[in-house]
């Protein structure tokens, strides 16, 4: 679907304002690149202006901002260079010259990362017929914003910023979001007429509203109907207000979608969930990437799950931790397991509490209950990891590989030390250490003999 009714051919050109310092966040990374529901805000942002079918998206960056183009190294985005931020009005001016003259260019904010592109369709239909465009809002506090100042007729004819009004100007309701749409070649124009004669001498883009009035082009303003969504971020307060917006959000999602969830406050989402019906997600989950949940999964309190795959009728006992594994139906983890990338777990494995699994697969039934460690292993099916095995994988200097097969056992305590293969319903007895291929079917021990010194003596402490 089209997002906006643009005039046909009419290319749509984004301007993202990205080049404050955002002092106020005291942090030595640019402010577009903190963290907002796990991506930066800048992603945030650029999502919405893909969404809107852009032909073409410019972001305006600023002194010390090279690390803001690179974390954005994707082909197709033009970077602009605004090297002293001289006000909003002379950021935009910097693209000026990129900007195609029959385009509708619309100007967002790298800071203003909850505006839904659904939201701007009407801003761009507008637009798209020769106008100025203003998306506006009726905040509860305007006390900060631009306001909307209309004349004597009702007419939007200028905005004027909270630092420059009159006390009369200040109780207008009707604020500037910041965002506005219209054709290029007048915007241009209107651009390269800015002067800094004001309370922050600077140039401000808000000055192209009277500049347009004044001209006879109109403007329209277009309300945001959820005010919400303009919401910036200046300081670290701000950003854990919308944190708490996108965990809202999110939460709500889920729970319309069927999951249910112990408490919609206590569960955060920074990425992409996909489930199935009747998840439980108790407090404090964690779902970070790519998270896949298959029906009836339950995941306990206190779990970070990054990535991952989980089947069916899967349970995760309370403060687990999983990154980039795939979990078969019915499986048990935990509580307290750590499972690591690539691993792979069939279905009805029991993996218990103080046991890290790292890229290795567990076939179905095996268990592995109690203070392991398995990496880099291959372990077949019904396996039983006796509490404490440990999977030396690690010579100091490379990694090798274990493979254990169907229906062994390794006794409590046991090591395993790698390259090593363990043979179908073998058997290593409690505290060996085995450092050759263990045979199928059959009791290795690898450990000294129990022997009892009888004519010992218990030393006495000297007079
Ligand atoms: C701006 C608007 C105000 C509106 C408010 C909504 C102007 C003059 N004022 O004020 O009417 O109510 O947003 O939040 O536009 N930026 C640059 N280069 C610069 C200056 C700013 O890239 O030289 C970027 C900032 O990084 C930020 C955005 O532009 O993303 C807005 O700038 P900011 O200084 O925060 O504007 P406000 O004073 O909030
Ligand atoms: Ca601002």
């Amino acid at each position: 679907m089209n997002m906006r009714a643009a005039a046909p051919g009419a290319a749509l050109s984004v301007v993202i304002l990205a080049a404050g310092e955002g002092k106020r966040m005291k942090s030595r990374w640019p402010k577009v690149l903190q963290p907002l529901a796990g991506r930066p805000l800048l992603a945030h942002v650029l999502e919405t202006a893909r969404a809107l079918s852009t032909t073409a998206i410019h972001i305006v960056y600023g002194h010390g901002g090279e690390a803001v183009r690179a974390a954005f190294p994707e082909a197709g985005l033009s970077w602009v260079h605004q090297a002293q931020q001289l006000g909003t009005g002379h950021a935009v001016q910097q693209a000026a010259p990129e900007l195609e003259d029959a385009a509708t260019v619309l100007v967002l904010y790298g800071d203003v990362p909850l505006l839904r592109a659904p939201s701007l369709t009407g801003l761009l239909d507008v637009a798209a017929t020769g106008a100025l465009a203003v998306l506006t809002m009726q905040p509860a506090d305007p006390t900060g914003y631009g306001r909307i100042v209309r004349d004597a007729a009702g007419q939007v004819a200028r905005i004027v910023e909270h630092k420059d009004a009159t006390a009369k100007e200040r109780r207008i309701g009707e604020c500037n979001t910041g965002v506005l749409a219209a054709p290029a070649r007048l915007l241009k124009q209107w651009l390269s007429a800015l002067r800094n004669d004001n309370a922050q001498g600077e140039y401000y883009l808000t000055d192209v509203i009277g500049l347009a009035a004044r001209s006879g082009v109109t403007v329209t303003p277009v309300m945001l109907a959820d005010p919400i969504e303009a919401l910036g971020v200046n300081d670290r307060e701000q950003l854990a207000e919308l944190e708490a917006v996108c965990r809202r959000n999110a939460a709500r999602t889920l729970m319309r979608a069927g999951v249910t969830l112990a408490d919609p406050a206590r569960v955060d989402v920074r990425g992409v969930v996909e489930h199935g019906q009747d998840v439980f997600l108790d407090v404090n989950v964690v779902l970070e990437g790519h998270v896949m949940l298959g029906n009836n999964v339950k995941i306990g309190p206190g779990c970070v799950v990054r990535n991952c795959r989980i089947g069916d009728d899967t349970e995760l006992f309370a403060h687990c931790v999983l990154e980039g594994a795939t979990i078969g139906c019915g499986a048990r983890i935990g509580p307290f397991s750590r499972i690591r990338p690539t691993t792979a777990l069939g279905d009805g494995v029991h993996i218990g509490n103080f046991v890290e699994v790292k890229n290795a697969t567990l076939g179905a039934e095996s268990k592995a209950n109690h203070l392991s460690y398995v990496g880099d292993a291959e372990v077949g099916a019904e396996v039983n990891v006796g509490a404490g095995t440990i999977v030396a994988n690690y010579d100091g200097a490379n990694k090798h590989r274990t493979r254990i097969a169907d229906r062994a056992h390794t006794g409590s305590n046991s090591v395993l030390v790698a390259p090593i293969t363990v043979g179908e319903g073998a058997t290593i007895a409690a505290g060996s250490t085995v450092t050759r291929e263990v045979p199928a079917h059959k009791l290795t021990i690898a450990r000294a003999r129990q022997t009892t010194i009888d004519s010992w003596q218990r030393p006495v402490k000297k007079k």
